[in-house]
């Protein structure tokens, strides 16, 4: 097995050996086996028609001091109870006025903005969309803490990815890395139980999410504890930042690289807006937004491969699957086949007009995963993405600075490993 390989570069790993292997092939590291599976029908059966036959993956197995019991990886009823609980802060009518914090936001990220300025549009998504998800579901302003918060996540995500450490290096050994992963998580820990502490002294109910979670009583009327708040909050601190914030990046760099798109992007917020505020309500009309933002996470899904850990023995295409082996799939490379994709590595956000998701298999596009353990925050991070465009995209044309290399880094999500330079350009 070409671990090293594996560990340098999983998008090109998992890439070349499908082209090699096909849609299901083995691996091994150390004594975890494990299956890749290519074809959208067996993923179907995996995240679908066998969800109850798997746990979630190794990986965010291993990352538990990090998100504890919350919803991305709890399992089992106590997993159902949660999302029931969460499930209503997601949706549609109470996200739809979420639309007017993400434009104020976004708004306030480009009063600092000038024409003619070169900056890191990644760094500059990764603040906004950190400080979106604070506002938003915890009522909570961490513009203070964006930098620290930023950085510590940087390492945490590169640590947490570390297929070696999950599987040969549990936490519990003190090597380098694994201290300051743990020093890492305090550090995210304290803004958490800071945030936490402040909304149970003040006692008011601000609508978001925090204030769902701190109400909800057990059918014996406890509350949830600090420790199980805690869980929650940094899940969807974690999950529901970085992703947005990738998607927002990629968006900006596929554009500059496809100026007709790109053209037709701004036109259309031009007739649609006219320079106003996008609300919920406007986001049905611009539709080439939503196409360009659909081709955006079919190239560069920031969840770019998800796993599953067998718990019952089964089959897949005739292959035994003992409890205990891993099964995992990878958007990146479903997303890119040519079975499903025409020109499949070109960004064409017309592809999609005239109903293509309606002809393909349903696991060919999945950028926000599939079946029970579906992403709950999807509709919210469409909304925060169109918003977040429209909003920059009506006063800013970004073009990015040559003589830098924009690659991906995939680590539990993918985004541009060195940032994307860009000058903004007033329009
Ligand atoms: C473009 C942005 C996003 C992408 C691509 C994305 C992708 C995903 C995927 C693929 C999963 C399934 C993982 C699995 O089954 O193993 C997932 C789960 C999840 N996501 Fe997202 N996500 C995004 C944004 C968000 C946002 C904004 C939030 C919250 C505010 C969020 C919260 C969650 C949670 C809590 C789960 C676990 C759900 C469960 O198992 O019940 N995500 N996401």
């Amino acid at each position: 097995m070409l671990f090293g390989a594996l560990q340098q570069d999983p998008l090109q790993y998992f890439t070349d050996m499908t082209q090699q292997y096909g849609d299901v092939w083995g691996m091994r590291i150390g004594n975890f086996r494990s299956f890749f599976i290519n074809h959208p029908d067996l993923i179907e059966d995996v995240l679908v028609n066998k969800a109850r036959l798997y746990h979630k993956g190794r990986i965010l197995q291993a990352n538990k001091y990090l998100f504890g019991e919350g919803l991305l990886t709890a399992e089992g009823d106590f997993w159902l109870r949660q999302r029931r609980l969460a499930q209503p802060a997601f949706h549609r009518e109470r996200i739809a006025a979420y639309a007017a914090t993400m434009a104020d936001y976004t708004e306030q990220m480009l009063a600092k903005w000038c024409g003619g300025e070169e900056r890191d549009v990644h760094q500059e998504m990764m603040n906004l969309a950190l400080r979106i998800v604070g506002k938003t579901l915890f009522d909570a302003d961490v513009t203070h803490e964006a930098r620290e918060v930023g950085e510590t996540l940087d390492m945490l995500l590169k640590i947490a990815s570390n297929f070696g450490r999950t599987v040969l290096l549990p936490l519990w050994v003190p090597t380098p890395q694994n201290l300051r992963a743990k020093a890492g998580v305090r550090r995210i820990e304290k803004i958490i139980y800071r945030i936490i502490a402040e909304r149970r002294k003040s006692g008011q109910d601000t609508g978001d999410l925090l204030s769902t979670l701190l109400q909800v009583r057990d059918e014996d009327g406890t509350r949830m504890n600090d420790r199980q708040l805690r869980d929650e909050t940094i899940t969807l601190f974690l999950a529901g930042h970085e992703t947005t914030a990738s998607t927002l990046s990629w968006t900006w760099w596929l554009l500059a690289q496809n100026p007709a798109v790109e053209k037709r992007f701004h036109e259309e917020l031009h007739c649609v807006l006219g320079g106003r505020a996008p609300t919920m309500d406007d986001l049905p009309k611009l539709t080439y937004l939503g196409l360009v933002l659909t081709e955006s996470l079919r190239l560069y899904p920031p969840a770019w491969g998800m796993a599953r850990l067998a718990e019952e023995e089964h089959e897949i295409l005739g292959y035994p699957v003992r409890p205990g082996y891993g099964v995992a799939m990878a958007q990146w490379v479903v997303h890119r086949d040519a079975r499903w994709f025409d020109a499949p590595l070109e960004f064409r956000p017309e592809r999609w007009e005239n109903g293509l998701a309606k002809r393909l298999p349903r696991f060919a596009y999945f950028p926000f995963g599939g079946g029970p353990r579906q992403c709950i925050g999807n509709t919210f991070a469409l909304m925060e993405a169109s918003v977040v465009l429209a909003t920059i995209g009506q006063k800013f044309r970004l073009s990015v600075l040559p003589g830098q290399e924009v690659r991906p880094m995939a680590s539990i999500t993918m985004r541009p490993r060195n940032g994307i330079r860009v000058r903004l350009e007033a329009l």
